[in-house]
């Protein structure tokens, strides 16, 4: 989320990573997913919230980044019509 906010990314992240929102919602690309730490219950949870679920969304708060995430691909959900 931070990354994402850093780069002019436009994700809100209303909570500051406190998870207590769903606003850093992200979409993790298929292959990249499982490579991922699992999420917490507690994000498991607010993902419950978020709009435009998927079954690789992640609240994009939630993921510290390392090394070995290079090239990791996300994307943000589609805006509500
Ligand atoms: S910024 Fe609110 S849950 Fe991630």
């Amino acid at each position: 989320m931070v990354v994402a906010k850093n780069n002019d990314i436009d994700i809100e992240g209303a909570c500051g990573g406190a998870m207590a929102c769903s606003t850093c919602h992200l979409i993790i690309d298929p292959a990249w997913y499982g490579k991922l730490p699992k999420p917490s219950v507690d994000e498991t949870d607010m993902l419950d919230l978020a709009t435009g679920l998927t079954r690789t969304s992640r609240l994009g708060c939630q993921i510290v980044l390392t090394e070995a995430m290079d090239g990791l691909e996300v994307r943000l959900p589609s805006p509500l019509k």
